[in-house]
């Protein structure tokens, strides 16, 4: 469950920070890629130099990396994460994430985190006990972060009771189970469409556009990765994908086909995502011979293709995700926000041209994640990276 998950790990100023040497070689043997932001305190604790030698990244400190004014930027550190862990939590941190002080990295890093934050608090038996550090627990609580509980037995202080933090083997099956329960799609059906479709014009020409298929079947990998069951209707694509039960691939051409498919298909989908590039237009007749070349010009007349994604929307339950994707070239925010309310989607993933190695047939893509309530800006990934963010980013919706 922890193979290539991007694990950002802060630790606090507690005697118990020496356990994150142990914690940080059981990510890594697990396959988790592990980054470091120590506090000032924790690095009393334990050198920066043992945890950057396991983690084998170099641990953040401080804002400022050198003297040049490199900084350490906190919202790409919480952008590059799957899970946040601090570990150990000190009192201290615990105040100051409950109240939202940000005095250092890691709570600035804390504090802009998009990803999942888990936590273990680890204090004196009096300190855990006071009430004021209970209450503090209750509210990060109620922010949506996970506590795992401090475990009993005996303190540095010599006193004995609840405050230990949870001894690394136990915080990794906190991790692995977090993971394996809300990243699997087991039991949940995806409909995706994909690629461009092609409106013939005559037996040998069409009108078309430049989607290559590349995103929409890197989502269908990612999907079937967590076990779901994929539909992929794809429209002309030269992209592959290996056989698996738990796929089902349909070609088609025109956005007329697709449509069938979609529709067919979609009552029995708990998501849909609609990633292809559909011809807007189709021209109204299709000649059965090759159009011979005669006059000087040649005009096609074009009639308006069906909105797929929108016919899908006007049909969505409840019980449905059905998200779009949104290719702009201007004003993208506000043209992906009318799309998003005008087709009914829970989610838009927008792409711009404007952006260097995004949208079609790059193998990487800059996306924003917008829903009714919240913007998520990623930076240029693979397509298969991107794939995998926007599906964290559906797991969540599902799980809420
Ligand atoms: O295939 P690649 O080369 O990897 O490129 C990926 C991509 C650029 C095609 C992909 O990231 C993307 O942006 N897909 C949507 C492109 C698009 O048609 O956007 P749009 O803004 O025109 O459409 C908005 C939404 O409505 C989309 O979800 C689209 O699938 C859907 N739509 C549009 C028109 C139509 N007739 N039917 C639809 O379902």
């Amino acid at each position: 469950m922890l193979r290539n998950k991007k694990i950002l790990l802060g630790v606090c100023g507690s005697i118990a920070a020496y356990k994150a040497a142990f914690l940080i070689r059981l990510l890594v043997k697990a396959g988790a890629d592990v980054r470091v932001i120590s506090t000032t305190s924790a690095s009393d604790f334990i050198s920066p130099l043992t945890l950057s030698t396991l983690s084998k990244n170099p641990v953040l400190t401080k804002f400022v990396k050198n003297e040049n004014g490199e900084w350490n930027n906190h919202v790409e550190l919480g952008l590059w994460a799957d899970l946040m862990l601090i570990a150990p939590l000190s009192a201290n941190t615990l105040g100051k994430m409950a109240n939202g002080i940000c005095d250092n990295l890691l709570l600035a890093t804390y504090l802009s985190a998009k990803c999942p934050v888990m936590v273990t608090p680890a204090m004196d038996l009096d300190m855990y006990a006071h009430p004021s550090t209970q209450q503090n627990i209750k509210t990060i609580q109620s922010f949506g972060n996970m506590v795992i509980d401090a475990e009993d037995g005996e303190l540095a202080s010599g006193l004995s009771g609840p405050g230990r933090m949870a001894e690394p083997e136990n915080i990794l099956k906190h991790i692995d189970s977090y993971f394996s329960k809300s990243k699997s799609l087991v039991g949940k059906k995806v409909l995706i469409t994909a690629g461009p479709t092609y409106e013939a014009i005559d037996p040998v020409r069409f009108v078309g556009n430049h989607s290559s298929g590349k995103m929409g079947y890197a989502l269908a990998k990612t999907c079937l990765k967590l076990g779901a069951e994929v539909v992929l209707i794809s429209g002309p694509s030269n992209e592959a994908i290996t056989g698996n039960a738990a796929l089902h691939l349909i070609k088609v051409q025109s956005a007329k086909e697709m449509l069938v498919a979609a529709e067919q298909h979609f009552t029995k989908a708990d998501i849909g995502i609609m990633s292809a590039a559909v011809a807007d237009y189709a021209p109204k007749t299709v000649a059965n011979k090759k159009i011979k070349k005669s006059e000087d010009t040649l005009t096609i007349e074009l009639t308006r293709n069906p909105d797929i994604a929108k016919t899908l929307g006007a049909k969505k339950r409840k019980d449905q995700l059905l998200i779009g994707f949104a290719l702009e070239t201007d004003n993208e925010e506000a043209n992906a926000k009318k799309k998003l309310e005008a087709k009914n989607f829970d989610l838009i993933v927008l792409n711009s041209l404007q952006d260097e190695g995004a949208g079609f047939a790059h193998h990487t893509n800059k996306v924003t994640l917008i829903t009714s309530k919240d913007s998520l800006a990623l930076p240029l990934l693979s397509k298969d990276e991107t794939a995998d963010k926007i599906m964290d980013y559906i797991l969540n919706l599902l799980n809420q």
